[in-house]
């Protein structure tokens, strides 16, 4: 028979307490966000890869529905993302991707300052893949050359949700307005969550051209240049001399 306030039903209360509480927080408040930042390809042109994950658990995925990431990734001085190139890919709908800085494409790298770029993308089945093509600076030539290390951090990770749904889960978190994608003004409140990074951090050596190299090609080229002019002049002399044996000085003289 049950008894209000018995023991055993107090017991039972605050066993289901607890477990109210430790479903809100571990369903609700543990996102348990993993991120690889990949950079592919080769050369001065390349393709930094973000694969997201939201959770283990396939369960929750109802609660990242139409939510949207915001990642906030600044690249150093030697490294950009090119504006015209983003926004052809926004005009195509292939990527989500604005630039947060002025960027000059056309600076050395010497000249240049850090830039950051936002990259927006909805989480699709607990889960987000967004790229972001880089291109690597000209760096001026140097005496010896070498290679000039970019390293390029982590971004940082935004989410919003179109309502109050996770607003008690980070509640630590300012939010932050910014754009709501690269593809309208309006703008939207974004909150930071943190996240685990299960790659390593991206490092980006590009060469620098050497100033000696450069200095042995130009006496190389203006010696071929000498002796080439040299040769031409000689042979043009020779021909003239076999082509006209009706010269007039030749004929004054004799
Ligand atoms: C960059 O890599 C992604 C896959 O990670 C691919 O979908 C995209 O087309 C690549 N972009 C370029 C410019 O190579
Ligand atoms: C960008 O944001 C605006 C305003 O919230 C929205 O109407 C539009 O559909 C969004 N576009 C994309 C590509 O997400």
């Amino acid at each position: 028979m049950l008894r209000p306030f018995s023991n055993k039903n107090l017991h039972f209360g605050f066993i289901l307490l607890f477990a109210y509480f430790g479903y809100v927080t571990a369903n609700h408040c543990n996102f348990n966000v993993k991120l690889k930042q990949v950079l592919k390809n080769q050369g001065f042109h390349r393709n930094i890869s973000y694969g997201i994950v939201f959770n283990t658990d396939d369960d929750n995925c109802w609660l990242y529905k139409d939510c949207v990431v915001g990642l906030d990734q600044t690249l150093p001085h030697g490294v950009y993302a090119n504006p015209d190139e983003l926004s052809t890919l926004r005009r195509l709908k292939k990527l989500n991707a604005v630039p947060k800085t002025r960027i000059n494409t056309e600076m050395p790298a010497e000249h240049s300052y850090p830039t950051t770029t936002y990259i927006t993308e909805r989480i699709k089945d607990c889960k987000v893949h967004v790229w972001l093509p880089v291109h690597a600076r000209y760096h001026l030539a140097t005496p010896g050359g070498g290679m000039a290390r970019n390293t390029i951090g982590p971004p940082k990770l935004y989410l919003r949700c179109p309502d109050q749904r996770l607003d008690m889960c980070n509640k630590a978190a300012t939010p932050v307005t910014f754009l709501c994608n690269g593809s309208s003004k309006e703008k939207c409140s974004w909150k930071e969550l943190p996240y685990t990074l299960l790659t390593d951090t991206l490092v980006w050596n590009i060469p620098i051209g050497n100033m000696e190299h450069y200095h042995a090609i130009s006496v190389g080229t203006a010696l071929v240049i000498a002796i080439g002019s040299l040769y031409l002049i000689k042979a043009i002399h020779e021909h003239k001399l076999v082509t006209m044996p009706f010269n007039p000085y030749t004929s004054l003289h004799n």
